[in-house]
């Protein structure tokens, strides 16, 4: 069987690494080159188990399993000869020397646990910044021969790990610092023994490195130039992975932003946001208003202090607890004496349906919230304002506790890529959510129309002070 590749992909084809990321531009030639991968080790050698995965299943078909180069047109003329047997309920191709190649998709960490007993000889990992650093650690730990023999020649060659990627996606951070920024391109070396201990190595894939497609289509480059901004131009067209590739919060970095827990002065404001759940998690935070006494948290800062998320250990997934339950966890989590000026929650638990409105029914329990402003756009430049802070120091940091919710969640939220003005709503984003209804009940800088249309609710009335129109107001 032969698979032609151009002079970019053979010299991945051909690497010794053992843990390669084939990177960069799109329409490089990276899922054509993981789908001749795939063959060639099923072919070399025997009993070869070969995972390729993709985020979703919809992607997964559309990639790899349709068009001219697609599995079932290059397995096509051994498929017809009995030689490769593919079953699609399976989504697997078994060859008839024993190997198998798996087409797996994993959309939910959840999903981790039907690969648990997986021995993996090579994992190929399709637009790996897809994946978080969690779910790609997973798999990686499931590499290993176990009992299988290999052929001579490939000692030290398997098991291993091909990965293709564009810059940006949720995982852009962390396969940038794994595998982009530690050694120049194309260097070979061995990763710390805590991230796997394999040979390492990014080869850079550009668009000029197809000439498939820069010759069947000249117009692909001129449509990726349309693209929504100048940065996922940089990215799509070059490869280029110092860009903030749409990540919502590409100011966020974790030695500014998060600090260590210090008993909060008493005379700083407190208040509370929350972001309310059931089946999907809710958040809450509480925040607390530097007065310029702290070392190193300039005045007007907020402070997230405490968390509570409500999920159950399974990214997006709720508690499910009752008004009256959450309302008594937050009061439980409080001290005696610590006094809350304020509290903002999602309009939504406002809305009364059959009954009363989770407001009221938290109100009944000593809570009492006002409605947060919920301009998504407008909250969204806030939170950016106040991670970028002034004269480098931001006017937004985080205790470091503060792990289920916000420093899990918020770092990794990409941009919406038709409204660079949001993130991407599909994404876990309570703790988000909760954070932005925070900076909006103090705005960065005061805007007379939008403290003017603030809603002055009769809950605002009777549990606010003076509304607050800017962070500079401690
Ligand atoms: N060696 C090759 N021989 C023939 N066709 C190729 C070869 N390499 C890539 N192609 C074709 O070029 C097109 C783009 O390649 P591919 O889909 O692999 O790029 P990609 O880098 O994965 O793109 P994206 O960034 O969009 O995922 C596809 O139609 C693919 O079949
Ligand atoms: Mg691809």
């Amino acid at each position: 069987m032969r698979i032609p590749l151009h002079p970019r992909q053979s010299h991945a084809y051909t690497s010794g690494a053992t843990e390669i990321l084939y990177g960069g531009a799109a329409g490089g030639g990276k899922s054509y080159y993981l789908r001749a991968s795939a063959i060639r080790w099923a072919l070399s050698a025997p009993g070869c188990q070969i995972y390729l995965f993709r985020k979703t299943q919809p992607e997964l078909k559309a990639n790899h399993l349709r068009g001219p180069s697609s599995f079932l047109e290059l397995l096509g003329p051994s498929i017809a000869r009995g030689l490769v047997r593919y079953s699609e309920t399976a989504a697997e191709f078994t060859f008839a020397n024993g190997s198998v190649v798996h087409l797996c998709h994993l959309q939910r960490d959840g999903d981790l646990h039907k690969y648990q007993g997986a021995e993996i000889h090579v994992l190929l990992m399709d637009e790996l910044t897809h994946f978080t650093a969690h779910q790609y650690r997973f798999l990686r730990s499931r590499v290993r021969l176990g009992g299988h023999d290999l052929p001579a020649g490939l000692e030290g060659v398997l098991p291993r790990i091909e990965c293709a990627s564009n810059p940006g996606s949720v995982g852009h951070q962390w396969v940038k610092a794994g595998f982009v920024t530690p050694v120049p391109e194309r260097t070979v070396w061995k990763a710390p023994a805590d991230e796997g201990g394999m040979h390492r190595q990014y080869l850079p894939a550009r668009i000029a490195d197809n000439p498939t497609l820069t010759g069947n289509d000249p117009g692909y480059l001129r449509r990726l130039k349309g693209l929504a901004t100048p940065e996922l131009v940089r990215a799509m067209k070059d490869g280029d992975w110092d860009i903030v590739a749409g990540q919502a919060f590409e100011m966020w970095q974790r030695e500014r932003h998060v600090i260590d827990p210090f008993p909060i002065p008493p005379a700083w404001t407190r208040f509370r946001a929350m972001d309310w759940g059931s089946s999907k998690p809710f958040s809450v935070g509480w925040w607390a208003v530097a007065d310029g006494t702290t070392a190193g948290v300039p005045p007007g800062a907020l402070v997230r202090y405490r968390e509570w998320y409500g999920w159950n250990g399974k990214p997006d997934t709720g508690l499910r607890i009752t008004s009256e339950e959450l309302a008594e966890g937050i009061l439980k989590r409080e001290r005696p004496d610590e006094s809350i000026a304020y509290s903002v929650a999602d309009p939504a638990i406002f809305g009364s349906h059959d009954g009363p409105s989770v407001a009221e029914r938290m109100a009944r329990h000593g809570l009492a919230f006002k409605r947060a402003v919920n301009d998504r756009a407008a909250g969204f430049q806030e939170m950016r304002s106040r991670l970028t802070g002034m004269d480098g120091r931001p006017m937004l940091v985080v205790f470091s506790g503060c792990t289920d919710g916000f420093l899990r969640t918020v770092p990794n939220l990409v941009l919406d890529t038709h409204n660079p003005e949001d993130v991407d709503t599909t994404q876990e984003d309570h703790a988000y959510d909760e954070a932005r209804y925070a900076c909006m009940s103090r705005p960065w800088v005061a805007s007379p129309s939008r403290v003017a249309s603030r809603e002055r609710d009769r809950w605002n009335r009777a549990f606010t002070g003076p509304a607050t129109d800017n962070w500079r107001t401690i």
